[in-house]
């Protein structure tokens, strides 16, 4: 007998974006509204079919409102009838480690608690996101499914009970749901050591190899603090910033080179350790660095998969790498030269996910900081970190050497990302639809010492299921190799960010080691002056290069 009861309770319509796969991120303050959360996750449990009695994985990278919105799921489970919840102890778990006890437990699914690199705090954002039972993000129409009812639903089931223990390893129990609190790093940490060769970097670490791993205040920390430093043996504080704030410490946990600043200054600092790394509020993103030496994402995912015949779990060979469309074409020269395929895909993970599932890419990688594997249906930041220690164990290079033989091999590809945010949103559109009129006639024109050899607006027709997606950005590829492509940002918040894309082909050694953004400026003035950027938009220069 119990003296708990479900009501269902009536809710304010819903006033939420349009989630895409990364979920519904708001500021929040409108997730505190009554209600708010409540009717995001009723929408989800009623788009869904079939969970009865199956499980449910739930964690949240740590920032504020992830406690408070634990327990409402766990009371919207259990009143919807989900058999089991698997919690990560404090209501925490990294995304890709929810990817990975989803996929090992074979739950039904999983809800994710964070707004990845976005800053938190009570005054930031928070997000919502459902991955599937493959650990992936939720398919867009499941998407559709959650938005298409979230704003009809009137009403949502919730079990009045008190709140669970989240914070104690074990089983308990709500309203006949069975509550199991795991430890949030354990599961991760052992598919971890399964794909990499722990011992070998252990005694690269007992050589006195030393790492600096910024967690940025965020959800990285456990994971980082558990396996590099208890299980790998790098020096206690190798892992800078390792205990995960609800604001992360005021910081913007996004790792690239203008926020993990404190990072950069320590690889580039006298006595610099050998290797540096920083992943953001959820773990899945990270930034790689030499001794003053920063490896751009692109030729990350370039090196990897060169590379994986040196790591323990890809040693036997690769099926194929996938990397998003704007990604340097770095990779697709590695490939030709394993003579595996290489596809090149619309921006986000998800297209990722359906060529992973159907065991056509081992490897996939996108610019923005992020690389992920078939362990997982996430990108992961310190898989990455692994997979380049697990290299450089092999190797006994420094993080330079390693990728200034890679160009030496494959040559340079030259790259930076250029960013104009907030812009008026009419003139970013009024911007790409200019070019989409325009680039078609450019074909064989000439620009300085660039001759233009075709042009194009991306679409992309999934190799799985047959989907296509059109409008994806507009191609500039030019004969030598080198491209330039714009492409509007899908994940903005305010007005319209148009995204530029740079890269020049180098196969020239003794061209190798020059300054990134002098080489690509002619290209960059070519980019400028075809879409008419200061002109159309207002601004003479990008508000954020990387
Ligand atoms: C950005 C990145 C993209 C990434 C997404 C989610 O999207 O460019 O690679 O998948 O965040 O992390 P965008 O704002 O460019 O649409
Ligand atoms: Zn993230």
């Amino acid at each position: 007998m119990s003296d708990q009861s479900v009501s269902s309770v009536s809710t304010t319509p819903f006033e939420g974006q349009r989630p895409g796969t990364s979920g519904l991120r708001k500021k929040v303050t409108v997730f505190q509204q009554a209600g708010y959360l409540e009717n995001f996750v009723q929408a989800i449990f009623d788009g869904l079919d079939g969970f009865a009695g199956h499980t449910l994985v739930v964690g949240g990278d740590g920032r504020f409102y992830n406690r408070e919105a634990v327990q409402i799921i766990l009371k919207m489970a259990a009143a919807n009838g989900f058999g089991r919840v698997l919690v990560g102890r404090g209501g925490l778990m990294s995304t890709p480690a929810v990817s990975c006890v989803i996929r090992k437990h074979q739950a039904f699914g999983g809800l994710i608690l964070s707004a990845s690199h976005n800053p938190g705090g009570p005054d930031g954002d928070f997000g919502v996101k459902y991955n599937a039972g493959n650990g992936g993000p939720a398919p867009e129409n499941l998407t559709e499914a959650f938005y298409a009812r979230a704003c009809e639903i009137d009403a949502y089931k919730i079990l009045e009970c008190a709140d669970a223990d989240i914070d104690t390893l074990g089983t308990s129990s709500i309203g006949g749901m069975t509550v199991e609190v795991v430890d949030p790093v354990a599961d991760y940490a052992e598919l971890m050591q399964t794909l990499f060769d722990f011992d070998a970097i252990r005694k690269m670490f007992a050589g006195g190899f030393r790492i600096a791993f910024d967690a940025m205040h965020a959800i990285a920390g456990p994971y980082a603090t558990e396996i590099l430093e208890r299980r790998l043996g790098a020096a206690p504080g190798s892992v800078m910033n390792g205990t995960p704030l609800p604001d992360f410490g005021g910081g913007h946990p996004d790792p690239n080179l203008v926020h993990a600043h404190d990072l950069v200054d320590i690889m580039n600092g006298a006595d610099a350790p050998d290797f540096g790394a920083a992943s953001d509020g959820d773990a899945d993103r990270n930034m790689i660095l030499g001794r003053n030496f920063f490896v751009t994402p692109s030729d990350s995912l370039a090196v990897m998969a060169a590379n994986a015949g040196h790591v323990m779990g890809y040693a036997g060979g690769i099926a194929g790498v996938a990397r998003s469309m704007p990604t340097s074409q770095a990779a697709d020269r590695v490939a030709a030269g394993l003579g595996v395929e290489c596809f090149e895909t619309p921006t986000g993970w998800k297209f990722f996910g359906n060529l992973l599932d159907a065991g056509r890419i081992t490897l996939c990688g996108e610019e923005s900081f992020g690389t992920g594997s078939d362990h997982v249906r996430e990108k992961d930041g310190l898989w990455t970190v692994l997979f380049w220690l697990n290299i450089l164990a092999s190797r006994k290079q420094s993080v330079a050497d390693i990728v200034r033989e890679h160009w030496g091999e494959f040559g340079r590809n030259y790259y930076s990302r250029h960013d104009y945010e907030a812009i008026d949103t009419a003139a970013a559109e009024g911007l790409m639809d200019h070019l989409r009129q325009s680039t078609p006639d450019l074909k064989g024109r000439t620009f300085g010492s660039y001759e233009i050899d075709w042009c194009d607006d991306f679409a992309y027709t999934d190799p799985t299921d047959g989907g296509v997606t059109t409008g994806q950005g507009i191609r500039i590829s030019f004969t030598d190799g080198s491209r330039i492509v714009y492409r509007l940002s899908g994940t903005g918040t305010e007005g319209a960010t148009l995204r530029v894309y740079l890269e020049r082909f180098e196969p020239d050694p003794a061209r190798h080691d020059l300054a990134t953004q002098e080489t690509l400026a002619e290209m960059i003035g070519i980019a400028r002056d075809l879409a008419e950027i200061e002109t159309r938009t207002g601004r003479g220069a990008p508000t954020v290069i990387t």
